[in-house]
């Protein structure tokens, strides 16, 4: 993690390896540039303006200033026009910028200057405490497999904040809670980033029980004959094909007070997806070690919610299987039966994370009636064509939830895009043959919609939303602080801020 020290000196008394410093479009000429550019650079805003630079949202410079010596890196960074306010996001984006040009030029230490939270009318805890996550998530790489020294990166640059001596506990308390976010945040990713032979059903297991050992969760692993055994044929029947055993894992979060309600957070866990029998080409399957980012999310989303406690309880559910073909493999035809009793026909084997989060859904709603329940899943690509990166897709029927989401989504940093989910579309995954079937009629299209309708058999009258993350796990572009690829932890802050302001 980051080491990140707060400091009532200014930027200008640093001794730091650069300075960053942030500016609002067309208002170069604060005292502060002025202040800098007097200290250390007399050109500085003739050099911004040769540059063209006048504070555009995602743009800086970098002046490299001083003798000798010492040489300092003078970084400044534009956050764009501000109309009433700016929006939190522009921040982040400016601050993965630094983030990554640090890391780039090799610097390892830096003072900041933080532009005021009335500039993005936010509190200045929430202000340190969104700093505090993404300067740590922009430092995540995936490097450990790479042997050759220089072209692993620095991923704990230093950080100085400067504040004043009145803001200090506001902030103070930001920063520590901003690190134990990106922590998890960062912690997802590696899972996912592992390649498939080194995260198994069984490793993931091994990683919910660590966290659950530490934080003082309540914790329930299933094994492949105990979820045979329960009944869930849904996970049992996407694992068959695998050597590996699959695992259901139940993760408990508890309050003490007797009517706290209660949300269930179902993870789709499918530690690499083949498509099974239904084989995808290997173009589709490149990337599918990424199919368990649901259930690590939910994972680390426990462990932030253990530390940051919030009033509600929380149960973190994560069916865990492989999907792959063998001559055990369940095959297209087949008809399995869920946890619920409810039957499918398997037409397709490679829409498997419906079958592991029917049995888990199911399983929720009868042992812990939650109050509400959310699904996170890299569901379909269907989702991913709708939306883009730059969107989760969200779905649901209990308007007050789905807004309760968007809600944290925007705040979080993890935005979501409601899709339409009236029940036109539940004749989509009607069987001949069996109750349901678990790919959506041609006709109806919208495989990211009908993947929702299949899962909504198994919620009952809970309040439920579904989460598709296809799009957004993995390979984000053009967002600064996901440079350089992999996973982007998707979910985890959404469902931190969900359970910390749940009662409010
Ligand atoms: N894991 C995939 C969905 C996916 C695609 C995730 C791209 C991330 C990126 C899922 O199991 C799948 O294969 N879905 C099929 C469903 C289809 C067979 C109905 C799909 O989207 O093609
Ligand atoms: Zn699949
Ligand atoms: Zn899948």
């Amino acid at each position: 993690m980051i080491p990140f020290s707060l400091t009532e000196k200014s930027v200008l008394e640093t001794k730091k390896q650069s300075i960053a410093l942030f500016v609002e479009q067309d208002n170069l000429e604060t005292k502060e540039v002025k202040d800098l550019a007097s200290t250390y650079f007399p050109n500085l805003l003739a050099y911004c303006k040769q540059q063209e630079f006048t504070g555009q949202a995602g743009k800086m410079i970098a002046v490299p200033v001083g003798d000798e010596k010492k040489v300092k890196t003078l970084f400044i960074i534009g956050l764009g026009k501000k109309d009433k306010k700016i929006n939190i996001e522009t921040l982040r984006r400016a601050l993965g910028t630094l983030i990554k040009t640090m890391q780039r030029l090799k610097i390892d230490s830096c003072a900041l200057s933080l532009p005021s939270a009335n500039t993005f009318k936010v509190s200045k805890e929430y202000l340190a405490q969104q700093v505090a996550i993404i300067c740590n998530m922009a430092a995540y790489h995936f490097d450990e497999y790479i042997t050759e020294k220089s072209r692993r990166v620095n991923q704990k640059p230093e950080l100085e904040i400067c504040i004043k001596s009145a803001d200090k506990k506001e902030i103070q308390k930001g920063v520590g809670q901003g690190d134990i976010i990106a922590q998890a945040v960062n912690k997802v990713r590696h899972w996912i980033d592992l390649p498939p032979v080194a995260l198994t059903p069984t490793e993931l297991a091994g990683k919910a029980q660590a966290i659950a050992k530490e934080h003082g969760l309540a914790i329930k692993v299933f094994d492949e004959e105990q979820v045979k055994k329960m009944g869930m044929g849904g996970l049992a029947g996407v694992s068959a094909g695998s050597e590996q055993d699959c695992k259901f894992v139940i993760m408990e979060y508890k309050v003490k007070a007797k009517n706290a309600p209660t949300i269930a957070f179902v993870g789709k866990g499918i530690t690499f997806d083949s498509g099974g029998l239904s084989l995808k080409p290997p173009r589709y399957m490149e990337t599918m070690k990424e199919d368990m980012s649901g259930a690590a999310a939910v994972i680390g989303a426990m462990e932030v919610i253990a530390q940051l406690k919030p009033k509600v309880n929380i149960i973190g559910l994560t069916p865990l299987s492989e999907n792959l073909p063998s001559g055990k493999a369940t095959k297209p035809g087949d008809i399995i039966t869920f946890y619920n009793g409810l039957t499918a026909e398997v037409k397709n084997t490679d829409a498997e994370g419906r079958l592991i989060l029917a049995d888990a859904l199911a399983y929720a709603v009868k042992h812990y009636k939650p109050d509400a329940m959310l699904d996170i899943a890299t569901l379909t690509g269907a989702c991913a064509y709708a939306l883009g990166p730059f969107f989760t897709g969200l779905m649901g029927q209990h308007q007050d939830l789905l807004d309760t989401i968007k809600k944290a989504g925007d705040v979080s940093g993890d935005p979501v895009w409601q899709l339409p989910f009236t029940n036109d579309y539940k004749a989509a995954v009607k069987s001949s043959v069996a109750d349901i079937c678990n790919i959506g009629n041609e006709k109806i299209m919208a495989g990211a919609v009908t993947a929702g309708f299949f899962l909504q058999h198994f919620v009952g009258e809970t309040p439920w939303a579904h989460l598709d993350i296809a799009g957004t796990a993995f390979n984000v572009p053009d967002i600064s602080y996901y440079a350089g690829g992999g996973a982007t932890g998707v979910g985890v802050r959404l469902m931190v801020e969900l359970a910390m302001h749940w009662t409010e």
